[in-house]
């Protein structure tokens, strides 16, 4: 696992908007896995400001969804299809055609998770996969004991990840109970893992999925277990870790051609 510390989430936004575009400069038709929450967005918003100056072509990018509430209307706004349209698919100027997610409105919620692992390989799997972290040390919405085998699937959110939530509904009671996830057996099969964490709330979690024991009681710490993953956080979120030294000695150090 590779640990790098910027000094905020502008930078974090751009180093990880750059590994994205030197992505598809590699591969155009890639296709990127996103995540929601209020975190990835300084990366969503350097990489648009890269497509329209040029610095790389979107045109061809696929996107695809971590993961979604089960039960809110179709189009609502806070639905993550309805937030990953807004915020990631139409800046880019791509169409929906070139999104694929879970369907939290469908009637048979286990049979929509299982069509959504398969449409996920049918696409070729995930090229890189944005990950934030819960202050739980969730990834997507696997709460803590999710297994760390889990495909797609329900689940239920904690009463902590609800009140976390609850800033972009009128109140907590509309913060839906129950979510589908990609798997932390799905997120491994992506080839490339890029958490971002910023601010101080973060620093626990970061700390124990980075440095703590694997265990499902941190879902994050699956991380652990993949061979690319890049986890890259600003000083605040660092503020916990042990190695903090070394990880800014080993990416200062480190050849620029090799990216993250
Ligand atoms: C939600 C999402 C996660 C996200 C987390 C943290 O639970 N399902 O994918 O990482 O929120 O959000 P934020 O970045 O706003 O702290």
């Amino acid at each position: 696992m590779e640990v790098v510390i910027v000094p905020d989430s502008a930078a974090g936004g751009e180093l990880i908007a750059e590994a994205m575009a030197n992505l598809l400069r590699r591969k155009p038709d890639a296709l990127l896995g996103v995540a929601t929450g209020s975190t990835p967005l300084p990366i969503y918003e350097a990489f648009a400001a890269k497509v329209r100056a040029a610095a790389v072509d979107a045109s061809q990018a696929r996107i695809c969804q971590l993961d979604e509430y089960v039960g809110l209307p179709s189009g609502h706004p806070e639905s993550y299809r309805s937030v990953v349209l807004r915020e990631v698919v139409e800046p880019l100027g791509l169409s929906e055609s070139s999104f694929i997610g879970p369907d939290g409105t469908a009637d048979d919620i286990a049979a929509a998770c299982e069509e959504y692992d398969q449409a996920l390989v049918a696409a070729g799997g995930v090229d890189l996969q944005l990950l934030g972290i819960g202050t739980d040390g969730h990834i997507g919405f696997n709460e803590p004991c999710s297994s760390l085998a889990s495909r797609t699937r329900i689940k239920t959110l904690t009463q902590q990840t609800r009140k976390d939530n609850a800033r972009f509904f009128d109140s907590i009671d509309d913060v839906p109970h129950h979510v589908i996830t990609q798997g932390i057996g799905t997120i491994l099969e992506a080839r490339h893992l890029v958490l971002l964490a910023t601010g101080e709330a973060k620093a626990d979690a970061v700390a124990l999925a980075v440095e703590g024991p694997l265990s499902a009681l941190v879902p994050a710490s699956a991380l652990q277990l993949h061979p690319h993953a890049t986890v890259v956080v600003d000083e605040a979120a660092a503020s916990q870790l042990k190695l903090a030294d070394y990880f800014r000695a080993t990416f200062a150090a480190k050849p620029e051609w090799q990216g993250i």
